[in-house]
């Protein structure tokens, strides 16, 4: 039998990164791993338990919490969903609140180490489609993939607006798209595994192509499947 492969895509905030990998993962019998959600977990973890009184994360407080979290995916009807210390936090990580503050979060040294064992545990196993924005750099290099998405920022923000409303969040696009504009600056800037292109990944610019284009683009270069 030929070893399932290991594929790694990076790129902006809604660019699709998530959706369209859970796709291509049905699709090659792969599994598909958001790796996004392990620093909103973290960061839904910091929101509840250690927010200072003028609403900033206790960074240190939060740093000596997390020898205590457990964060796990288990499978649910088929979709890995995040675990925290045994609850279900799938759905409260994608809260808009989550999103304003998962970059300072995410920018931590010892956070991103922490996730780092984790998320290479599981791609050991092999099979498996890792999204997020440093998986070709750092997490993965010798992935057998790897992609980098993106598209402008108009069309992220129509797009990330347009999931909320769907989900029933209040909210305007402009605001939607000052907070993607203030991840994409935190995340490309910060000084440890910034977000950024592996020489090796293939760019995606699904500005003006639906998600099915994209999936059929991506599958093109994957010959083999
Ligand atoms: O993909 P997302 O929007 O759910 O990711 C949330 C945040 O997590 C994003 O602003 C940057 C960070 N992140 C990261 O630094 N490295 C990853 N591999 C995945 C996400």
């Amino acid at each position: 039998m030929t070893k399932k492969p290991v594929i790694a895509i990076d790129g902006f905030s809604s660019t699709g990164k998530s959706s369209i990998s859970k796709i291509i993962a049905k699709k090659l019998g792969l599994i598909h791993m958001d790796t996004g959600a392990l620093y909103r977990g973290i960061t839904f973890y910091a929101i509840q338990n250690c927010l200072n009184p003028d609403k900033t994360i206790d960074i240190s407080k939060l740093l000596s919490s997390l020898a205590e979290m457990k964060l796990e995916f288990q499978n649910i009807d088929g979709e890995l969903q995040l675990f925290l210390n045994g609850k279900n936090i799938d759905k409260e990580i994608r809260f808009p609140q989550v999103s304003d503050y998962v970059s300072q979060v995410a920018k931590e040294a010892d956070v991103r180490n922490f996730l780092l064992k984790t998320q290479r545990d599981i791609a050991n196993k092999g099979g498996i489609i890792m999204d997020g924005r440093d998986i070709g750099t750092v997490v993965l290099p010798d992935a057998d993939y790897k992609f980098f998405m993106t598209a402008s920022q108009d069309e992220r923000a129509r797009r990330r607006f347009l999931e909320l409303q769907a989900a029933g969040e209040k909210t305007d696009i402009e605001t939607v798209k000052q907070n993607l504009i203030s991840r994409d600056k935190i995340d490309s800037e910060r000084e440890l595994s910034p977000l950024k292109q592996a020489d090796d990944a293939v760019l995606i610019d699904n500005t003006n192509i639906n998600k099915e284009e994209t999936i059929a683009l991506i599958l093109s270069y994957m010959k083999k499947f």
